[in-house]
């Protein structure tokens, strides 16, 4: 399951899980894409599709009590269960601390520490019914280091590495596995039009998808615990 699917860090990821599906016989995923837009489901699952891979797409806003419901709901009565969650959905408004509104604030919290919260609680309860399972949270270097516009963000990213970190003391009890993606700023939608100069200092989706995807190809006795990816010349935007 893939939240956030549609775009950016989030498609790029379930086209290199589809790809892997294609390149190696013994693995076979099936992807349930999900998002707020569903156009951008259907396109991904169209071209996921190229590679020979099941998908599902499921339109939902993980801000929203119900959408998370209809999401699980629909993901186990198709599958019945859920090998992987990718908490990659996350939203951001980025301007000076003194313009944040609590529109803003409310915005952000909702969907990267209430909606991730809560639609990692009802799979993790699946996963440990099963005592297996592999959880990603996309994150961010603004997880642990502050960025000047970023103050909501960072709010909502330091929880997610709360989150995850208090949830891995559950995890291991169960045999599940938790990655903390930590990316540098990634060109995605996200950071609406970017000069070209700066395009070029900033990762690329795939850099973030294909060792995502090798994390969760690794032998179940090993966990991948961070992933931190930056660009090459360092973090852009101090
Ligand atoms: N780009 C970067 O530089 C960067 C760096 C570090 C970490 N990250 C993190 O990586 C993740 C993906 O970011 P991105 O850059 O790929 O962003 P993006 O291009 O804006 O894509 C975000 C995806 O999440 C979906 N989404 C947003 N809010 C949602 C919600 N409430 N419910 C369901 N889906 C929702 C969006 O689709 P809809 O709008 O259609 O729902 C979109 O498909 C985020 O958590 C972000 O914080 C990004």
């Amino acid at each position: 399951m893939i939240t956030g699917a549609g775009k950016g860090i989030g498609r790029a990821i379930a086209l290199a899980f589809a790809k892997a599906g294609k390149e190696r016989h013994t693995f076979k995923p099936v992807l349930v894409l999900s998002s707020r837009t569903e156009s951008d489901l259907h396109s991904l699952a169209d071209e996921c599709k190229t590679h020979g891979t099941e998908t599902l797409c499921i339109q939902a806003d993980i801000a929203v009590t119900e959408e998370r419901e209809k999401l699980l709901n629909k993901t186990l009565d198709t599958y019945g269960t859920i090998d992987c969650l990718i908490n990659n959905a996350g939203v951001g408004r980025f301007k000076p601390f003194g313009e944040m509104t609590e529109e803003d604030f409310d915005y952000t919290i909702s969907t990267n520490l209430k909606g991730t919260f809560f639609l990692t609680q009802s799979v993790f309860a699946v996963m440990e019914k099963n005592r297996s399972g592999h959880i990603f949270f996309i994150t961010s270097i603004a997880a642990e280091k502050a960025f000047k516009s970023s103050t909501i963000y960072s709010m909502s990213k330091f929880g997610q590495k709360g989150l995850l970190e208090a949830l891995r003391l559950y995890a291991a009890e169960s045999n599940i596995r938790i990655t903390n993606v930590m990316p540098g700023a990634v060109l995605t939608p996200m950071w609406g039009e970017v000069p070209e100069k700066m395009q070029n200092l900033m990762l690329m989706p795939d850099d973030i998808a294909d060792p995502v995807v090798n994390a969760y190809l690794l032998p179940s006795r090993s966990a991948v615990e961070e992933l931190v990816i930056r660009p090459i010349g360092g973090d852009i935007n101090e």
